[in-house]
């Protein structure tokens, strides 16, 4: 492995002008001309349709038909039924006027092993899907892979095995070969953090895995994974395509203005985002990430040509975001806190940290527990911003999940989620006005969908299912924001 980077710095905990908020912004806020205005699903928690047309089982399959892995034994089995009701799902989205969606492609539905051909059957479903898109003005942005390798795959080793890389490589030369005409927006992978460290280091996503070492082998694997499929993507795709990648980067804060809790922070800050961003943009792995994992690996994993593969020119960066991540450093003779919204395990998903306790911000909490605290995703955009000036962002998820109910007359009042929605719309709009090169907003999520190990418990929708008859109804929220995105602006403050 060659160069490494220095750790930059991380954001200071006190009530910055970044966060403040100001009274006097109160007129209709515009966004930029062509903002994109999005919902985003993922295949496995909308799809269902697990065994039809050739569809072979994936790591979540498995994962959730394994006993006590996820919430009261729910699988994607029927999830949303999206598999037979795209074309009512993709009319929902034109019905509110939005311009965009961010879907993923189930890789064990185009390539049931992860090798071979293409199945011609699971790649006419998202010929279909782009189609309807297309014809209704919704322009579709595809994500590769989120989170849902072929089984077969991970009984060879998964993330944690090189050999996966490869075959990522080959699966985004298919689908880009069979929809590359028609996809102006594709992004490699989405959050590469749960699928290495929930996947391989916590256990708590499939596979399930509780091993440090792998937990930072499919970390590399991964940054390997996104720099080829670059590579393959821009090999069939004409030139006007966008290639990105969406991550969840965890704004860390550190509790206290402590040496010691600043430490933890940018520890956290190497282990939630850096360890991506750093090969991807950078070319580099960062000294500290190094050094703080010095005791689980050398990283003689990461081979000569690597970093070269890894870093290809991307268009733009996806930002995940929906809570920032609150630590210090643990004082000694304490068990570690790990209130990291990331659900509990005895196992760690940071390898490497056991010093570092997780702590619970106060205030309001969404269903999922996660704080809500939008001063964060202005102050992440506007870091991203500085730190990589010149490649524009998209924030590729936001929302939360609340308790919503659907009222004897029929709808679905959801205020707690407009407020979150309004909030982080106006943190999106200042670190615009901030300098932030903000293109578009995905909202997470069009549909009430399986919630990975929370099964169908936590409802992140504007659109309510009930998932007894697969009825769709109309939350306030997605008139609230149908609204924004047909104005292109935020409504003036009451
Ligand atoms: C993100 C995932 C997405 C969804 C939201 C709530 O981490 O990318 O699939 O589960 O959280």
């Amino acid at each position: 492995m060659s160069a490494v980077s220095e750790p930059s710095t991380v954001t200071e905990p006190t009530d910055s002008p970044v966060t403040r908020h100001d009274p006097r912004e109160s007129a209709e806020r515009h966004f930029p001309a062509g903002f994109l205005w999005g919902t985003a699903t993922s295949a496995y928690q909308v799809e269902g349709a697990v065994a039809e047309d050739g569809r072979t089982p994936s790591i979540w399959d498995t994962f959730s038909a394994t006993p006590g892995k996820v919430h009261g034994g729910h699988t994607g089995e029927v999830a949303a039924d999206h598999y037979h009701r795209r074309a009512e799902d993709v009319a929902l989205m034109a019905g509110l006027g939005l311009n965009a969606y961010r879907f993923s492609v189930s890789w064990p539905r185009v390539q049931p092993t992860g090798r071979g051909p293409a199945v011609q059957r699971g790649l006419d479903f998202y010929r279909a899907l782009v189609d309807d898109l297309c014809e209704r003005g919704v322009r579709p942005a595809l994500t590769l892979y989120h989170w849902d390798l072929p089984q077969e795959l991970e009984d060879s080793g998964g993330w944690a095995n090189r050999d996966t890389v490869g075959r990522f490589a080959e699966y985004a030369h298919l689908v880009a070969e069979a929809l590359g005409d028609r996809v102006p927006l594709w992004t490699t992978l989405n959050e590469p953090w749960c699928s290495a460290f929930l996947g391989y280091g916590s256990g708590r996503h499939a596979p399930g895995r509780t091993e440090p070492l792998a937990a930072l082998r499919a970390a590399h694997h991964l940054n390997l994974a996104h720099g080829t499929a670059v590579s393959a993507l821009r090999s069939v795709l004409r030139d006007s395509a966008k290639v990105a990648v969406s991550h969840n980067l965890h704004l860390v804060r550190p509790a206290t203005t402590s040496a010691a809790d600043r430490d933890a922070a940018r520890r956290i800050d190497a282990l939630g985002g850096r360890v991506f961003t750093g090969p991807m943009l950078d070319g580099r792995y960062p000294a500290d990430l190094i050094e703080d994992t010095a005791a689980i690996t050398d990283w003689d994993f990461v081979a000569d040509g690597d970093l070269e593969a890894i870093r290809q020119p991307i268009d733009l960066l996806g930002v995940n975001f929906y809570t920032p991540t609150v630590v210090s450093a643990t004082p000694e003779g304490q068990e570690p806190g790990r209130a990291d919204g990331h659900g509990g395990s005895a196992h760690s998903p940071w390898p490497g940290s056991e010093r570092v306790t997780f702590r619970q911000p106060p205030g309001e909490r969404t269903a999922s527990g996660w704080a809500v605290d939008p001063s964060a995703l202005r102050e992440l955009l506007v870091r991203v911003a500085r730190e990589h000036p010149g490649l524009p962002l998209l924030v590729t998820e936001n929302g939360a999940a609340f308790e919503d109910t659907l009222d004897a007359d029929g709808a679905v009042h959801d205020p707690r989620r407009v407020a979150y929605l309004r909030a982080h719309l106006e943190a999106v709009h200042r670190a615009i006005s901030d300098g932030a090169d903000v293109r578009g907003y995905f909202l997470w999520s069009l549909l009430d969908n399986f919630e990975w190990s929370e099964g169908y418990a936590k409802r992140f929708g504007i659109v309510h299912v009930d998932f007894a008859t697969q009825r769709r109804v109309l939350k306030d929220s997605a008139r609230w924001y149908a609204a924004v995105a047909r104005a292109n602006a935020l409504p003036q403050l009451r």
